[in-house]
């Protein structure tokens, strides 16, 4: 049996105490992860943002806003797990400044200056490096251009040992339709279908390359 960390669903960055930025992730495909994950025995830690989905009963989760309590909670938890699937969607950008105040209409245009937020699973991935760990990390890529090239470029960058590459349909969507790419490029698994017989397949290929050797 392996303790599984997932990342799941979309982050927010407020602007205002009412406004924020965010995306149209839905958690689905960390349910359905989630489900088939703890549907082979294995112990699951949902770290997840806001979303509606409900996740698996034996599943604990872990419940975040942003994108930078998004990591604190994920690196917590990761010490204790032997691998991280990385399916949340994270706001890549937070405002500067957050105002303390709900922004008064002016009939003016306004700008928002937004940095750069911190990547959970490059993050993770580089510290259990660093620690020589043993531990495996698996991510997503969701590509609407040259799919593999960029998946893989993104596998690299974020030392994961497999990446999922799905297309932007797949936001907030039932279905899936899925790649997975090891560290050589190669496809070692093609997927189309629901997300849960999605997900199910997904985690036979992560359960027979990752788990079964760490174990
Ligand atoms: O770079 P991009 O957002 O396309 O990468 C997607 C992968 O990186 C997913 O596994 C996602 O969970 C993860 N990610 C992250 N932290 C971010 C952005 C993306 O962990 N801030």
């Amino acid at each position: 049996m392996a303790k599984i960390l997932l990342t799941s669903g979309p982050t927010r960055q407020y602007i205002d105490p009412v406004r924020y930025l965010t995306n149209a992730s839905s958690g689905r495909m960390g349910r359905a992860l989630a489900a088939a994950a703890i549907d082979a025995g294995h112990e699951v830690v949902v770290v997840s943002g806001p979303v509606e989905v409900e996740y698996p009963a034996g599943a604990r989760v872990v419940w975040v806003l942003t994108t930078e309590e998004m990591l604190e909670a994920a690196r917590r938890e990761f010490a204790a797990c032997d691998g991280l699937i990385g399916v949340a969607a994270p706001c890549d950008y937070r405002p500067v400044r957050v105002e303390e105040h709900k922004i008064a209409k002016t009939g003016a245009p306004i700008n928002l200056h937004l940095i750069e937020t911190p990547d959970i699973v490059a993050t993770l991935s580089h510290e259990k490096n660093e620690r020589q760990s043993t531990q495996w990390v698996v991510g997503f890529a969701l590509e609407t251009d040259d799919h593999h090239y960029r998946a893989i470029t993104k596998l690299q960058k974020k030392s994961c040992d497999l990446i999922v590459l799905n297309g932007p349909e797949a936001m907030n969507a039932a279905t899936n339709n899925v790649e997975i790419l090891d560290r050589t490029g190669s496809v070692v698994g093609a997927f189309s279908g629901s997300k849960e017989e999605v997900a199910r397949r997904i985690f036979e290929v992560l359960a027979e390359r990752l788990i079964a050797g760490t174990r």
